[in-house]
């Protein structure tokens, strides 16, 4: 369990907090991967994406490609969710965000440095993401010389944080809101 009814909702904040960020660090952990729910032309959209960091104010970092239908999507509606779920501690988290799109600006070169090697292939196929294909090697095409043209870094910023605990019988939900100061508020599970 990651948290209990006992605890002061300040400590649950502080938890779900914690294990968030420890998502970011280690790789093996089960918050390293998120779902990204966005909101599409004719339905929602999903797609797993890895956490590259935390802040301090639970903003989450990752990075993508500016051609990808996530982009477009966020640029149209900037509204996202994240979704996460431990199944050791058998807890849900789930966060609506705002969105920043930072491609060819200071947060998107900043982190370029740490794309390294053959990791850059992954924002600098010659084809855009999502290109109708006859052959699947004409995905595993990119340019001699690769840069960040297309690398972009997608910045969430909660509004709510919401985290389910299931515990037998007595599941737990709680609700953290930014409107609120982060104040919880338990809800029916
Ligand atoms: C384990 C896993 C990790 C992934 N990480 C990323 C990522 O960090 N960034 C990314 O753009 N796509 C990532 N993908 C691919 C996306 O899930 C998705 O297929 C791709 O980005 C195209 O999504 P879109 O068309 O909705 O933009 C990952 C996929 C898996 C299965």
């Amino acid at each position: 369990m990651l948290f209990s009814e006992n605890e002061l909702q300040s400590e649950i904040w502080k938890s779900i907090s914690h294990e968030l960020h420890r998502g970011a660090l280690d790789p093996k952990h089960p918050f390293r991967y998120v779902n990204l729910g966005t909101i599409g032309k004719t339905s929602p959209e999903i797609r797993t994406v890895v956490v590259r960091s935390v802040s301090k104010e639970l903003e989450f970092h990752i990075f993508t490609d500016s051609r990808s239908e996530k982009v477009n999507e966020l640029s149209a509606n900037p509204s996202a969710t994240l979704h996460f779920y431990h199944s050791g501690k058998r807890v849900q988290i789930r966060i609506k965000t705002k969105t920043e799109i930072h491609h060819q600006d200071e947060v998107s070169t900043a982190n370029w440095l740490k794309v390294q090697g053959e990791a850059q292939k992954a924002y600098t196929s010659t084809l855009a993401p999502s290109t109708p294909i006859s052959d699947p090697n004409q995905g595993f095409d990119w340019p001699k010389n690769s840069d960040d043209r297309y690398f972009t870094v997608l910045k969430f910023i909660p509004e709510t944080v919401e985290a389910l605990q299931l515990n037998g019988l007595k599941h737990l939900r709680i609700l953290f809101s930014k409107s609120e100061n982060w104040k919880g508020q338990w809800l029916v599970p």
